[in-house]
């Protein structure tokens, strides 16, 4: 089984994302590759990222600043995917969001593994550009961010009274991004079990160490 974390990126009273949640992950839980759990920020009050060479301590196993940090980022480091449902906030992911993946310090946890996003807003832009930051902010976590997404405009009528997105097409797009979702982690589990380099930042700071100093 593939473990997959969906993370749920909004974490305010009356929030939307309890109308898009349950279907995402019914939708993820009716395939049996993956073992899904739903990582909900509103569970997870990480403190406003405040990290620094300091609170690590063990680099091989960080103290961080605060027990829920490190359990945050050993949750992670689980994951075989990532699935990331996500309103549009000021043509971004709301804040709480970034600061969850700003805590993933250190540990690499989300590295060589694939990053779905579900995206959605009030209005006709469905989430799009939040998505787009999203997927910039993936890259410099060393994952890989897929292609194909789901974007759900005007997201207060998108799903009828069973909790089903009313345009089909939504759907289609689910599954397309499931699929693609399924083969990129296995291929990467396969990857990172073969063995992977170490991290970049890692090797050029070696490298750099290893170079003559300058006169
Ligand atoms: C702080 C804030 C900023 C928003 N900015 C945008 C925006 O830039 N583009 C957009 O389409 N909708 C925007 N919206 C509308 C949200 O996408 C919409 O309210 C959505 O339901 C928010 O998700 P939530 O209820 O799960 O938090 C914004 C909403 C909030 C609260």
């Amino acid at each position: 089984m593939l473990n997959l974390k969906i993370v749920i990126g909004s974490t305010r009273p009356t929030r939307a994302a309890d109308r898009v949640t349950p279907w995402v992950v019914d939708r993820a839980n009716s395939r049996d590759t993956f073992d899904v759990e739903v990582l909900d920020l509103r569970d997870w009050p990480l403190p406003l990222f405040q990290e620094h060479m300091g609170s690590i301590g063990d680099f091989a196993d960080p103290t961080y600043s605060d027990p829920l940090v490190r359990k945050w980022n050993l949750t992670l480091k689980e994951a075989d995917a990532l699935l990331v449902v996500t309103p549009e906030y000021l043509h971004s992911i709301p804040g709480v969001l970034k600061n969850a993946f700003d805590s993933v310090f250190v540990s690499w946890a989300l590295r060589n593994k694939p990053l779905a996003a579900v995206g959605y807003s009030g209005g006709i832009a469905a989430g799009v550009r939040a998505i787009e930051h999203l997927m910039d902010v993936a890259i410099e976590a060393e994952m890989v961010p897929l292609r194909d997404t789901v974007i759900i405009p005007r997201v207060e009528t998108a799903f009828d009274s069973q909790g089903s997105p009313v345009d089909p097409m939504t759907d289609v797009a689910m599954t397309v991004m499931l699929d693609d979702l399924e083969w990129w982690a296995s291929l990467l589990a396969k990857g990172r079990a073969e063995g992977e380099l170490a991290p970049g930042s890692l090797r050029i700071r070696a490298a750099m160490a290893q170079l003559p100093e300058t006169p």
